[in-house]
């Protein structure tokens, strides 16, 4: 090749190598405003942490409580019980989780007067339904049939109560604004109640209520009873302060064998004598099993003084126990007041078993009334073991507590 012809092949090589690399220059800037060059993933294992390095929450230790449930742990001493209402236990999200826990419910309202009286079949019967009220249970249905397949066995609560009775009940042509029957009529309309309400559970759901409050919170000293009956109450009104007497011999007579009558009621250490006067007569005819003590309390109650000392009374008396509604109030959820709530839980249950041991209380279940803090109806109090969040149950320190943690302090403040 001559060399002018070397030499423009040379410089024609140069200039094409200077065009390219303009170009790649151009390319580049305006990419790089567009999309920044992607950081490499460091695949490496040069990151080896140091201890220095460590991530500053470290992974929780497993506690083994989680693997078991409140019935395990009182497997041999007592029921653990929840009251439900009608939608919670066939909520998928909870069944599980009940079902886990609890080997004993209550309704929370299904089961009452109101729910249970049909106001309109009673007046549309009349006059064959003057003494023989027409009733309604089939709502429960769902329920009791989950509570079957789950082994859940049913606290009835409650037969006659002063609240959650239609007035209209008492009355000659139930209306609320009617004149009340006589004593005798109302005494029949409450054998009739009895006599349908435990017979259609028998029949409709054989062997499941285990126990019936007869009567709830018919006891309430100062308002003028000589022997602390509460007064304003239309049991007490139309049928006289023997009501009771009267309530345990129809709920005797129509219980199948074997299952327990209980009268129920709130703040039993402040009138302990008083229940025990009252019910003695109806102990005597055998026609009483149990006391439910429902408990509802505070941190500044006294599990020893308070429960514990009330239920050896009551057994001491010849009565089986329960307890019946309990929840544990707050005030807020400070760090403190939860734990003083999960020590509460704890040493409840634990001197209640330790009595049940000795022999000195003849308890068989406790009832936690209600599932989780925001459906208590002390949902300001944050009174539960549970609470709901994110379409599930979380589990409180309460519940650590009543399971007997060990990092829960078992001492009463
Ligand atoms: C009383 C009743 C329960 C319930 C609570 C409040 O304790 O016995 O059935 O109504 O009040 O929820």
């Amino acid at each position: 090749m001559r060399r002018n012809t070397r030499t423009a092949i040379a410089l024609i090589a140069i200039l094409a190598l200077m065009v390219s690399m303009l170009a790649a220059c151009g390319k580049n800037s305006s990419d790089s405003a567009a999309t920044p060059t992607p950081t490499p993933a460091v695949l490496e294992p040069t990151a080896t942490p140091t201890p220095t390095e460590v991530p500053a929450t470290p992974t929780p230790t497993p506690n083994p409580l989680d693997d078991m449930t409140l019935k395990q742990v009182y497997a041999d001493d007592f029921k653990v019980g929840v009251a439900l209402p009608l939608n919670m236990l066939s909520n998928p999200n909870l069944q599980a989780d009940i079902a886990a826990n609890f080997n004993s419910m209550t309704f929370e309202n299904e089961t009452k007067p109101d729910a249970i009286l049909n106001r309109d079949a009673c007046v549309k019967g009349l006059p064959e339904t003057y003494t023989e009220p027409v009733i309604h249970i089939e709502h429960i249905e769902g329920s009791m049939r989950i509570a079957k397949e789950n082994g859940i066995a049913v606290r009835f609560h409650t037969l006659l109560w002063y609240q959650q009775t239609p007035s209209w009940f008492f009355t000659e042509d139930y209306t609320a604004k009617g004149a009340k029957v006589s004593r005798e009529v109302m005494l029949k309309r409450m054998e009739s109640y009895i006599k349908q309400v435990m017979e259609y559970m028998e029949e409709h759901y054989p062997g499941q209520v285990y126990c019936y409050d007869v009567v709830n919170e018919a006891i309430n000293p100062g308002e003028g009873d000589p022997n602390g009956m509460r007064v304003k109450s239309l049991w007490y009104e139309v049928v006289g302060p023997d009501f009771m007497n009267y309530a345990f011999e129809y709920a005797r007579k129509y219980a199948p064998e074997g299952v327990d009558l209980y009268y129920n009621d709130y703040n039993c250490y402040d009138k302990v004598s008083q229940i025990l006067t009252v019910l003695q007569p109806i102990l005597d005819a055998g026609n009483i099993d149990g006391i439910g003590m429902q408990c509802h309390l505070t941190i500044s109650n006294s599990v020893e003084r308070q429960v514990k000392k009330t239920a050896e009374k009551f057994t001491a008396a010849g009565y089986k126990v329960q307890i019946t509604e309990l929840d544990i109030g707050i005030e807020d959820e400070s760090d403190a007041n939860i734990e003083l709530q999960a020590m509460k839980y704890r040493v409840l249950f634990k001197k209640i078993r330790e009595a049940k041991a000795a022999g000195t209380i003849d308890i068989d279940c406790i009832t936690i009334w209600g599932l989780y803090d925001a459906a208590s109806w002390r949902a300001d109090e944050y009174p539960l073991l549970y609470k709901y969040k994110g379409g599930k149950l979380v589990k409180k320190r309460a519940w650590y507590g009543a399971m007997q943690d060990p990092t829960v302090k078992a001492i009463e403040l």
